[in-house]
């Protein structure tokens, strides 16, 4: 059984990795109507990451006889200022996960819960990766400038195979 404070803080988890799941469709669904087919598969198979990381905090929290809780989820922006800037939102949002990820190891060692403890560090290299991922692809539009977005664009998928 989960402590309470473990217990919500992987709630809250679940919140964050279903928000995070929705800003990368949204980021998707917008790049793809702007005609960035290649950022747009990006973002879908990242909305796809995030499903999964929600769902394996849920059936953690239920194995280990808790109850996860299916959150209410914020929508997210409906329109984004570029191609830069949306994959700075991105960092940004990878970064606060970050953090969050490293308080609930925190509190994992705070609450003696050595097997979360344990569990959760899938998602503390999870997080190293994403980050280094999504920082490769602001050093690559910073390198090609924006004149050369579309090469970009059709190349942004090869470096998925990279990470
Ligand atoms: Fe599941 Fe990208 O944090």
């Amino acid at each position: 059984m989960l402590s309470e404070k473990i217990k919500k803080a992987l709630n809250d988890q679940i919140e964050k990795e279903g928000y995070a799941a929705q800003l990368y469709l949204a980021m998707a669904s917008w790049t793809e109507t702007k005609g960035y087919d290649g950022i747009s598969d990006w973002f879908y198979a990242q909305h796809m990451e995030e499903i999964e990381h929600m769902l394996k905090i849920i059936k953690y929290v239920n194995e280990r006889g808790s109850h996860a809780i299916v959150p209410k989820i914020e929508q997210p922006p409906k329109e984004f200022d570029g191609i830069k800037q949306i994959f700075e939102a991105a960092l940004e949002h990878e970064q606060m996960v970050t953090h969050s990820i490293n308080d609930i190891v925190g509190l994992c060692l705070e609450e003696k819960d050595y097997s979360t403890h344990n569990w959760i560090q899938w998602f503390v290299d999870e997080q190293l990766e994403e980050e280094s991922s999504v920082n490769a692809i602001l050093d690559k539009l910073e390198m090609l400038g924006d004149k050369n977005i579309y090469i970009f664009d059709r190349d942004i998928m090869k470096m998925r195979g990279e990470e």
